[in-house]
C-alpha cells in the first residue's frame, strides 16, 4: 500500500538513499535471483547436440541427450525448472496431432532424460496440439472453426502422457474452456494427484510469438491466426474471468503471456488471487531485445536483468524466459 511521505524536501531528500551501491542495496524493494526463472527450451528428435534458432540469437533447439546436459546445468546454475516444447518434422504432424500423445515420442523422451539427469529440477510440459498438427492450431479443426470439447479429449491424453513420462508440471497453453479441469480430474483419476498444473490462464493472440513458431516448426504450418481462442488484447476484466476459472477447475499457479506488454495484467492478477503468478517473457520480446543489442542499441546485459526485475516488481513468483541460463549466471549462484 502506497503511504503519504513524512516529511518534505529538504527534510526529505530522496537521492540521500540512492547514493551508493551499498545503501541502494539495503533498501532495494524487489529481488532477482536464479530460483525466479524457468528456462524455455525447444527440444527436437535429431542427432544434432544444437540447431541455433534464427530469429532468437543465442537460443538453440536441444537434441535429448543436450538436453539432459542442460537439466544438469540447470541445477548448477540454481534454475529451479525447465519448459520444454517440442520442434516436429513436418512429416510426423497430422490434423489430430497424433505425436502429442505417443508415449514414446520427442517429449516422452526428453522429459525422461532429463529427469534421469537431474531429478532435482522441474519439468514442465506444454499441453497444446499446436507442434504436432499440420495447420498449427492448438486444437483440432473442422470447416476452420476450434473445436473445444473434442480437443480437451486429446489434451487429456497428451497431459496424462506427459505425467506418466515423469513431468512434474503441466502448463496448458492452449485457451480452450474447460481444460484445466478436465486435465485436473483425469491426473487425480489416474493417481497422479501430486502433478502440478501452471495454467496459461490468462494468454493473449499476441504478435509476440512469431519466432517461437519458427522455433517449433508451426510458422509455416499455421493457417489464420489464433483469435478465436487466445484472448483479445483489448481486454483485462476478461483476463480475471479466465483466470478465476482456471483457479476453480484446479490451477496451482497461473500464467499471464506475453509477460513485457501485459505487465498491468499480471499486477492486476497478483492483486486479486492468492496463487503464484507467472509471466512468459515469450519469443518476440527475447528477439527484440536481442536485436537492439546486436545493433549496439541497447546495452544487452542491463536490459536482460532489468525486464525480469520488472516482472517481479510487478509481483511475479517467477518468469518462464529463454534468458534464464544467461541471467542465472549473470545472477551469481
Ligand atoms: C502454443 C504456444 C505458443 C507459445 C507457447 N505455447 C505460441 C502460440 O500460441 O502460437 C509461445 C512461446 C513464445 O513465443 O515464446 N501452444
Amino acid at each position: 500500500m502506497t503511504k503519504a511521505p513524512i516529511a518534505a524536501y529538504p527534510a526529505l531528500r530522496p537521492r540521500r538513499l540512492r547514493q551508493a551501491d551499498w545503501i541502494r542495496r539495503l533498501v532495494r524493494e524487489t529481488t532477482l535471483q536464479p530460483s525466479d526463472l524457468i528456462w524455455s527450451m525447444v527440444v527436437h528428435d535429431g542427432k544434432d547436440a544444437r540447431i541455433p534458432v534464427a530469429s532468437m540469437p543465442g537460443v538453440d533447439r536441444f537434441s535429448v541427450s543436450e538436453a539432459a546436459k542442460a537439466a544438469v546445468e540447470a541445477r548448477a546454475l540454481g534454475i529451479p525448472a525447465i519448459a520444454i516444447f517440442p520442434y516436429i518434422d513436418g512429416d510426423k504432424k497430422d490434423a489430430r496431432g497424433s505425436q502429442a500423445s505417443d508415449p514414446n515420442g520427442l517429449i516422452a523422451r526428453a522429459v525422461k532424460a532429463m529427469k534421469d539427469a537431474a531429478p532435482e529440477v522441474g519439468i514442465m510440459c506444454d499441453v497444446a496440439l499446436d507442434p504436432f498438427t499440420d495447420h498449427g492450431h492448438d486444437g483440432l479443426i473442422e470447416d476452420g472453426r476450434i473445436l473445444n470439447d473434442p480437443t480437451i479429449e486429446r489434451l487429456v491424453e497428451q497431459g496424462l502422457m506427459q505425467a506418466e513420462a515423469g513431468a512434474d508440471i503441466l502448463a496448458p497453453s492452449d485457451m480452450m474452456d474447460g481444460r484445466v479441469g478436465a486435465l485436473r480430474a483425469a491426473l487425480e483419476g489416474a493417481g497422479h494427484q501430486d502433478v502440478m498444473i501452471m495454467a496459461y490462464a490468462a494468454k493473449y493472440a499476441s504478435a509476440f510469438y512469431g519466432p517461437y513458431r519458427e522455433a517449433i516448426g508451426s510458422a509455416k504450418a499455421l493457417k489464420g491466426d489464433k483469435r478465436t481462442y487466445q484472448m483479445d488484447p483489448f481486454n483485462t476484466e476478461e483476463a480475471l474471468r479466465e483466470v478465476a476459472m482456471d483457479i476453480a477447475e484446479g490451477a496451482d499457479m497461473v500464467m499471464v503471456k506475453p509477460g513485457l506488454p501485459y505487465l498491468d495484467i499480471v499486477r492486476r492478477v497478483v492483486e486479486a488471487f492468492a496463487l503464484p503468478t507467472f509471466a512468459y517473457q515469450v519469443s518476440g520480446e527475447y528477439a527484440m531485445l536481442m536485436a537492439a543489442a546486436q545493433n549496439g542499441w541497447l546495452e544487452e546485459e542491463r536490459a536482460i536483468l532489468e525486464t525480469l526485475t520488472s516482472f517481479k516488481r510487478a509481483g511475479c513468483a517467477g518468469i518462464i524466459t529463454y534468458f534464464a541460463p544467461r541471467a542465472a549466471k549473470l545472477l551469481g549462484t
